[in-house]
């Protein structure tokens, strides 16, 4: 099946909440080509744009409406004047250890305000025909595990103790984790991020179903990538890594090293975002957005301290309470229904992402 984002322009709106961050800005052009009218809806939040101001990389043709999405009143100014025909919701809070010391506001952007925005389509009698959500791999929590000594016996061993990690008890004994899909793993999430992405996904599905507005739910594993903020200390994991391995640092591994993520470029994540926006139809279910590989933290740090010429990683022992074990995503679905799949290994994007950072600090950014 071709890409979705090959489909004919339409003469729509879109609003984008959160369009200035990583991910809104990757995918502006796209949209912008896509659609008559581009409207980022973003607050210019201070962890992310330290200088509060319109991002330079945000496409020229984009409109920003700068306030925030759990005021009612900036939806109504807003609304006043527009009708959305798609809505892509990207604006959240993302800190995943964060969220355990602030989940108050981890709930107010993630849950309210994705309520604040649905009562205020409705408030104006401005439905879209449809509403694109990027959830998180963080909704699965540790996932689906197989025990090793039965016959597949799948299982989910649920939320790490703080007493075994202090043992550093890392893995669940004689098991292996499966790969992450909805629809056939139950989501069973583990931080307060991960329950309020599961929750903004039951009240869009719910709300979406009753007013008939067709809802696009990803679930995407680690973004990475050019443009990702470089001074958010609490998302961002590869850029952190890179920043220490330039300054001659051997990069820290938490746990024993052996964590395994699905790192996603950012570009293959915007293919995939601008897809289930232009796609014909919605899944009825949420779609999983993965590299297609699965990798060790140890072997993405040791590619990093290769770029650099740095020393190699070392192994701490620390953990990260809310932190799963293991994450992957099965793309067979995304295959399917979008037509799309991920083209940038994991060492191609380094070098991408290592690049930008270089040309970021050289001009002074
Ligand atoms: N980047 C990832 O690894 C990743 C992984 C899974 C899911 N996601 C999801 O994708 C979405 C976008 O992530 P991102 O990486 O682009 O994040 P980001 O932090 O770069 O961008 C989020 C944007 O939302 C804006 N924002 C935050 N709170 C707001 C508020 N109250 N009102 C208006 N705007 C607000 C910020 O200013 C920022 O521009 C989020 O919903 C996130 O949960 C991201």
């Amino acid at each position: 099946m071709a890409e979705s984002t090959d489909s004919t322009s339409s003469a729509g709106t879109v609003i984008v909440t959160g369009g200035a961050g990583f991910i809104g800005t990757a995918i502006a052009g796209g949209l912008a080509d896509a659609f008559s009218r581009v409207i980022a809806f973003d607050n210019l939040h201070p962890q992310i744009h330290s200088s509060r101001s319109r991002p330079d990389t945000l496409d020229p043709r984009v409109e920003l409406f700068e306030a925030d999405i759990t005021d009612p009143a900036a939806w109504d100014r807003l609304l006043a004047d527009v009708t959305p025909e798609v809505v892509v919701h990207l604006a959240a809070e993302t800190g995943t250890g964060q969220s355990l010391e602030e989940s108050t506001r981890h709930a107010l952007v993630n849950v309210v305000g994705t309520t604040q925005m649905l009562d205020a389509l409705n408030r104006h009698k401005k439905l879209p025909r449809r509403i694109v959500l990027t959830s998180s791999r963080a909704v699965y929590g540790e996932g689906a595990w197989v025990r090793s000594n039965s016959n597949g016996e799948v299982f989910y061993p649920g939320q790490r103790t703080l007493a075994q990690l202090e043992r550093g008890e890392w893995d669940f004994a004689q098991a292996e984790p499966t790969a992450m899909r909805a629809g056939t793993v139950f989501p069973a999430p583990v931080s307060v991020y991960g329950a309020t992405k599961l929750t903004q996904e039951d009240i869009l599905r719910a709300w979406a179903l009753s007013y008939g507005v067709e809802a696009a739910v990803l679930r995407l594993q680690n973004v990475y990538g050019p443009g990702q903020s470089l001074i958010n200390p609490y998302t961002g994991i590869m850029s952190l890594f890179c920043r220490l391995a330039k300054e001659g640092a051997s990069i820290p591994l938490y746990e024993d090293g052996e964590v395994r993520r699905d790192f996603i470029i950012i570009d293959d994540v915007a293919r995939a975002v601008l897809a289930a926006t232009l796609s014909a139809e919605v899944n009825p279910e949420a779609i999983d957005i993965g590299s297609g590989e699965v990798q060790t933290i140890a072997t993405a740090a040791s590619i990093i301290a290769d770029y650099y010429g740095a020393p190699e990683p070392h192994v701490t022992g620390q953990f990260r309470n809310g932190d799963v074990r293991h994450a992957w995503a099965d793309v067979t679905v995304a295959k399917k229904v979008l037509g799309w799949e991920p083209r940038v290994s994991l060492r191609d994007g380094i070098r991408a992402l290592a690049e930008w950072i270089d040309a970021e600090q050289a001009a002074g950014r």
